[in-house]
């Protein structure tokens, strides 16, 4: 366990290249299943969640091999993973992988397509709130399959084949990212036609959607709510590249907002952020579209805003904490609403210890913006609460120090050195330090 030394504040400058998106990476990788062969996914960023999703489809019996090494240059984006699933003789996903990474679930479908079986671990809960996969099993169980809970394992199973049938996806909370996915991916090689009604419309599903196609599925409707699937009798395997990440560049945009900065950056898709940029402009920040990229730019105040979180093309709850790090030091008083995950608020009291504040009344944070952040020993919670934290050490007076920094090498590719190569300073050290810190800073808090 490694933790960040963050000195602030700083401002940024200059250009960040973002990688490719790990939420698309993940079901585009399940998709592999569906297609016995050599498939070659381009792009796909070098972090734990891969590592760990790697792990799983090789328990599955797939072969995976990467083509960039692990020690690739900040800057890469990402390298080629080949995934090799000739063989998927074991189509069970372990307790041990699932209870480290809830998006082993999307290999459900997949699996039940392809084998006809799948056993995949129960996830539990998680830290930003309760995560159901009910619906996933009701759409999975509208396809025809049986399904039953045994020893903390889903069972599914489908011995004769999926049949296509029309399923409604929406639950309390709208749509389902990982739902749709298990769901597509299960239907592609179903009998007969499915229509999905209330299908998440995410760039991530886009882009798997588009993935599937080019494997030979029969997809209309992408990237809208319904998507109508033909079902076919077999998929080849692909060579793909997927979608930058959203979140990531979503996550750069607040860091050069956050300081007063100005980022170019490389490889991102204005498109799939309309209510990002809208807000981000809302709150005073310049977002111009440059070459391959944008340029982002705060000059003037932060001017507080009102953002509610949504599915796509919404707000997404996947930057909420970031924003809620930049609307801190606004000139006046913002809300934020989650209605996506309403508990997903953990950053709340480690960013009030940096001298923010912020006031949480069930799903909503009335955040009063204060002149300046103040360093503090923090604990990252989650992959978007370490950003926000880290987000908030680049402009708090001293040195913060974020501990559990493994939430974050989940889900940014060598967040330090791309913040660092435009004028962050970040170090990363062994969490003995950290222990040895944290000990002599609780002691002088205790003589006091
Ligand atoms: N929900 C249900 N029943 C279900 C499934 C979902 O009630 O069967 C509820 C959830 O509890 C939540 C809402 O529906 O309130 C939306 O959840 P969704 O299923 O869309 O989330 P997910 O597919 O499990 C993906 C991303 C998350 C992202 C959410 C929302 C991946 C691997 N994960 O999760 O990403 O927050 O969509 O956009 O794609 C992250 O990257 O940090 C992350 C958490």
């Amino acid at each position: 366990m490694d933790i960040f030394r963050i000195e602030g504040p700083v401002r940024l400058s200059g250009a960040v290249n973002i990688s490719g998106s790990k939420n698309a990476s993940l079901p585009i990788m399940a998709a592999a299943i569906l297609a016995a062969g050599k498939s070659v996914i381009k792009a796909v960023p070098q972090l734990s969640d891969i590592s760990v999703f790697s792990q799983l489809l090789g328990q599955l019996g797939c072969e995976l091999t990467r083509s960039t090494p692990l020690s690739a240059v900040a800057d890469s984006k990402g390298g080629d993973l080949c995934i090799d699933s000739k063989v998927v003789d074991n189509p069970v996903g372990e307790y041990e992988i699932v209870r480290r990474m809830r998006a082993s679930i999307c290999i459900l479908g997949p699996l039940l397509a392809r084998c006809g079986r799948a056993e995949v671990s129960m996830p539990g809960g998680c830290a930003i709130g309760d995560r159901p996969i009910d619906i996933h099993l009701r759409g999975l169980r509208e396809l025809g399959a049986k399904i039953h809970l045994k020893n903390g394992y889903i069972v599914a199973e489908a011995p004769h084949g999926l049949t296509g049938c029309d399923i409604f996806m929406g639950g309390p909370f709208g749509s389902t990212v990982l739902g749709t996915a298990n769901v597509l991916m299960a239907s592609t090689l179903a009998r007969g036609k499915t229509i999905i009604e209330s299908a998440a419309c995410e760039p991530e599903i886009v882009d798997l959607a588009n993935c599937l196609t080019r494997m030979g599925a029969k997809i209309n409707g992408i990237g809208s709510p319904q998507l109508i699937v033909e079902g076919v009798k077999q998929l080849q395997p692909v060579e793909y590249q997927v979608i930058p990440d959203r979140i990531e560049a979503g996550t750069f945009m607040v860091a050069a907002a956050i300081t007063a900065g100005q980022l170019r950056l490389v490889n991102c898709r204005l498109n799939d952020m309309m209510a990002v940029v809208d807000r981000l402009r809302n709150i005073g920040v310049t977002v111009e579209t440059a070459k391959g990229g944008c340029v982002v730019a705060r000059e003037g105040p932060v001017k507080p805003a009102d953002i509610t979180t949504q599915p796509f093309p919404g707000f997404p709850t996947d930057l909420q904490a970031q924003f809620m790090a930049l609307l801190s030091l606004a000139e006046g008083n913002s809300i934020v609403i989650e209605k996506v995950f309403p508990d997903r608020f953990m950053h709340i009291a480690e960013l009030n210890r940096m001298a923010a504040n912020l006031r949480k009344e069930g799903p909503v944070v009335i955040v009063a913006g204060v002149n300046r952040l103040v360093a503090a020993p923090v604990m990252a919670s989650d992959l978007r609460a370490s950003a926000a934290l880290v987000l908030a050490g680049l402009v708090a007076e001293g040195t913060t120090v974020v501990n559990r920094i493994y939430h974050i090498d989940r889900g940014y590719e060598k967040i330090e050195k791309k913040l660092n190569m435009v004028g962050a300073k970040i170090s990363r050290e062994s969490d003995e330090s950290m222990t040895a810190e944290f000990i002599s800073q609780i002691s002088e808090r205790v003589e006091k």
